[in-house]
């Protein structure tokens, strides 16, 4: 049984190197925690290395995007060699607010999946459905393509190092997390289509995640009740406190 999986996401905060190097201080305090979980920080590319040279083995590192080229004249692009370099171990890739704000398509976050993958880490594919395309009943439609279009010639073998992560887009940042036993009929058809795509036993290994307003409230439906293998965090993330919260009631 892999370990659960709690991600925090930090997005563009916070404003400072020193406010980085404190709340990954206070969120290092987890370390006594139980050994079935493992917890990742993704900060922005411009802490990573502090937060590595701060790190006591117990935290491992993750970024929130990568560039699929491994190096060359792309201005301002980061490749996954260069985060490997820094430790990371894993990418989050297609966040919705990539997709929202830079225009990535199912196509880049293919790309961006299979650099991932070559370089030995673990993409975290972020997956959803916007609140409109809820409405139209679109959601498993939406799920489908986004999973078969950003995995489409990945091979079978390379998947096993594959998460995805379940994030409604109407949940995200609103404090209107998706109810567990909705997020959990996404999940399950989440797994069928990976079954289809890989096989039932690489399928079985990869793990599904919920993102979406989680909070110390909720966290734990998500796992216990409606069957998830972790957590993407944002919002609760950069308070240490509902974090440790969010890690301990799990
Ligand atoms: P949130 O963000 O927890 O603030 O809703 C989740 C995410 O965007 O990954």
């Amino acid at each position: 049984m892999s370990k659960i999986l709690v991600v925090a996401n930090w997005k563009m905060n916070p404003s400072n190197l020193a406010e980085a190097r404190h709340l990954y201080r206070l969120i290092k305090k987890l370390k006594n925690l139980e050994k079935k979980i493992e917890i990742v920080v993704c900060p922005p590319f411009v802490y990573i290395l502090a937060m590595k040279q701060g790190n006591n083995g117990i935290m491992k590192l993750g970024s929130q995007d990568c560039f699929w080229e491994q190096k060359g004249a792309f201005t301002g692009e980061i490749s996954t060699q260069m985060l490997k370099d820094l430790g990371c171990k894993y990418v989050i890739v297609g966040h919705s607010e990539r997709r929202k704000y830079f225009g990535e398509t199912d196509e880049m976050a293919r790309k961006k999946i299979k650099a991932v993958l070559d370089a030995d880490l673990s993409p975290i594919l972020c997956i959803g459905e916007m609140k409109e395309e809820r409405y139209r009943g679109e959601t498993s439609l939406i799920l489908r393509r986004q999973i078969e279009e950003g995995l489409q010639g990945i091979f079978k073998k390379q998947l096993k190092n594959l998460i995805i992560a379940y994030e409604p887009v109407w949940a995200i940042g609103t404090g209107n997390a998706c109810q567990p036993d909705e997020a959990m009929t996404a999940g399950l058809f989440i797994r069928k289509i990976l079954v289809k795509l890989a096989g039932r036993k690489t399928a079985n290994g990869i793990r599904i995640l919920y993102g979406g307003s989680v909070n110390s409230e909720n966290a734990r439906d998500y796992i216990k009740n409606a069957g998830f293998q972790g957590l993407l965090i944002g919002g609760a993330s950069l308070d240490p406190r509902e974090f440790m919260k969010i890690v301990r009631n799990i």
